[in-house]
């Protein structure tokens, strides 16, 4: 605490916006970021993580008197919650409360990739467009194909709910089969392998961990079908971009849509950007109004009770 105002001192990192800033204000002392803490930063009780600052280790054993991590998203691959919990540092994340938003904009770029939606907005804008072409953006079709759900937490089964609206199979992988939750939405657990090379999309949303990073290499993606499409609303370091840029350009999969990259953000030269069966979008998985509301209030919560739960 602060000698003069009594409430509890939170490090925010500077992404944090003012909407934020300003609700916070109410119950905290807030304090500029600092990766390398030091006597200023000594009594800091809380760090509220929104454009996914780095916490690690060091950062955590230089704030002393530090009880509460609390992040605006569900992705905590930014903070070392295990030297956290050893050091008895509380970690909340937003589970739950973005699961449909990020669902839907899988599915969204799905079917913008499969029927080449930026490509024939490109020419329904282009002056020279002067007449109806029927041969013109031959894409996939959805319904009735097969999906492949790369990580069957919540997100996945919302994904493998709004499948069964286009009548599509679904497949799943995961670490572990979730037999309940599978059988409740008709998805079948298959290995990696066979889930790449059989579906006609992939969906990837697995968190990112040392056991999903690259997962999705050369000989993986080696293994999808010509005419397939890969989507990744996870995170961008569980695709190996080189990997992707080669199995690309010598037609081992149809086209990819990518609300996450490794770096993110691309370079802006980068050859993903420019390719015309590549969809990328700004990370925007759980941007709608509504989820961006209930993300905030759950991170706040959770940030004010950690430091009550640790007073
Ligand atoms: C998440 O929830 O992890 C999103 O990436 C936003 O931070």
């Amino acid at each position: 605490m602060s000698a003069d105002t009594q409430r509890p001192r939170v490090m925010a990192d500077e992404e944090l916006p003012n909407v934020l800033r300003e609700r916070l204000s109410a119950d905290v002392e807030l304090v500029p970021w600092n990766p390398h803490p030091g006597a200023a930063e000594r009594d800091v009780s809380g760090i509220f993580t929104f454009g996914h600052p780095i916490v690690d280790d060091t950062m955590l054993a230089g704030l002393p008197a530090l009880k509460v991590v609390s992040n605006h998203g569900v992705g905590v691959d930014h903070i070392d919650v295990e030297a956290a919990e050893r050091r008895g540092i509380l970690v909340g994340n937003t589970p739950g409360v973005l699961d449909g938003a990020v669902a839907d904009l899988a599915f969204a770029l799905l079917l913008a990739a499969a029927r080449r939606l930026p490509e024939s907005a490109a020419v329904a804008r282009n002056p020279a467009t002067v007449a109806f072409d029927q041969m013109q953006l031959h894409g996939q079709e959805v319904h009735g194909s097969t999906l492949g759900i790369v990580g069957l937490g919540r997100i996945g089964a919302g994904i493998a709910r709004r499948a069964r609206g286009f009548d599509m199979q679904v497949l799943y992988h995961n670490r572990r089969p979730q037999a309940d939750v599978a059988s409740a939405i008709g998805a079948e657990y298959v290995s990696l392998e066979a889930l790449l090379r059989s579906a006609d999309f992939v969906i990837l949303c697995v968190p990112l961990s040392e056991s999903t990073r690259r997962l999705i290499g050369a000989k993986q993606l080696g293994w999808m079908k010509p005419s397939a499409v890969l989507i990744n609303v996870a995170r961008g370091p569980v695709v190996d971009t080189d990997a992707l840029v080669t199995a690309l350009n010598a037609g081992q999969l149809w086209a990819a849509a990518l609300d996450v990259t490794d770096p993110e953000p691309l370079p802006r030269n980068h050859p993903l950007l420019s390719m015309p069966n590549v969809l990328v979008t700004s990370h925007i998985g759980s941007a709608s109004l509504q989820t961006r509301q209930r993300m905030a209030d759950m991170a706040v919560e959770n940030l004010l009770r950690g430091l009550e739960l640790r007073k």
